[in-house]
């Protein structure tokens, strides 16, 4: 009988591995800086920073987002935790940790940054993110971490960079984007109503409210002078927390995935603000 052996690589080679896992999940943000057609931030000065680190990159005058009521999204009660499964710290998730969680006591059907990932590339894919009307997005986590994510971040396709990028995240509580100072994801201090503007309509979504519409006609009656602020859980069960929501719609008379459900709000503003 054969027997197997188990590779040990050594030390330097195990750390060299890390830091280019690292540097990965570091290279796409930069591409992003590079790529984005919106540098964002809040005033002219940090747009001009950042295309000063960014020499020989064509520049594409900003959207002016101050003039034009936008669109914020809350991704409510996501599993963002960290744990140390062997000798290295891991997005906790349902697929590669079932029985670390079981283990921990903890249910691991409960444990979906998936939904996470696939929610954040639906809102930052959409034309209506890349015409600028994306305000801004956060993610409450059940463990009431509270994340910024700048609406021209470039999220990583791939769901395991994308873990590699939450577990830096989580450990050092910002990511700044390459040659500036701005931080394209933070943790930032609860409540989250503390970072919405006044002027803005609060909207949560599920499948049990008995409020069902259709979501063009809803956002072709909201006025033009609010923000539509969208609560969506990111979640495998359960219901979003309704505590500050003005109000509770269903938007379908099934049950969908929270980027299904993103993907209609999109469209339907997109129609509304006539962005193709
Ligand atoms: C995977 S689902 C969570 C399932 C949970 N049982 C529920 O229906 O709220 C993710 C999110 O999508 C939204 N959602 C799903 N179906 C919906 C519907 N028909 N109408 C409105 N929102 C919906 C809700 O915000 C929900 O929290």
């Amino acid at each position: 009988m054969v027997r197997a052996y188990r590779i040990k690589f050594p030390n330097h080679l195990k750390r060299k591995r890390h830091a280019e896992e690292e540097e990965e999940a570091k290279e796409e943000l930069r591409s992003e800086a590079v790529d984005s057609r919106d540098y964002g931030g809040s005033g002219e000065e940090e747009v001009e920073d950042v295309m000063e680190d960014i020499p020989g990159i064509p520049v594409i005058a900003p959207v002016d987002r101050l003039k034009k009521p936008g669109v914020i999204f809350i991704l409510d009660k996501a599993t963002v935790e960290i744990g140390k499964v062997g000798k290295k710290h891991q997005l906790l998730n349902s697929d590669e940790h079932a029985n670390f969680l079981k283990k921990h006591n903890k249910d691991p059907s409960e444990y979906r940054p998936d939904i996470i990932h696939q929610a954040l590339l639906s809102i930052l894919d959409s034309p209506l993110t890349k015409a600028g009307r994306l305000q801004a997005l956060y993610i409450r986590s059940t463990g009431r971490e509270l994340i910024e994510v700048k609406p021209n971040v470039r999220i990583p396709r791939t769901f395991r960079r994308f873990c590699g990028l939450m577990v830096q995240l989580l450990e050092k509580h910002k990511i700044t984007a390459e040659g500036s100072r701005e931080k394209l994801l933070a943790l930032i201090k609860n409540p989250v109503t503390d970072h919405l503007p006044v002027n803005s309509r609060k909207i949560g979504l599920s499948y049990s409210s008995d409020k069902v519409v259709r979501m063009s006609d809803y956002v072709a009656a909201a006025s033009d002078n609010v923000n539509l602020v969208f609560v969506v859980g990111a979640m495998s069960h359960g219901v979003i927390d309704k505590g500050f929501v003005e109000d509770f719609i269903s938007i379908s008379n099934y049950p969908l995935s929270a980027a299904c459900c993103i993907g209609r709000i999109c469209n339907a503003l997109e129609q509304k603000w006539k962005i193709l």
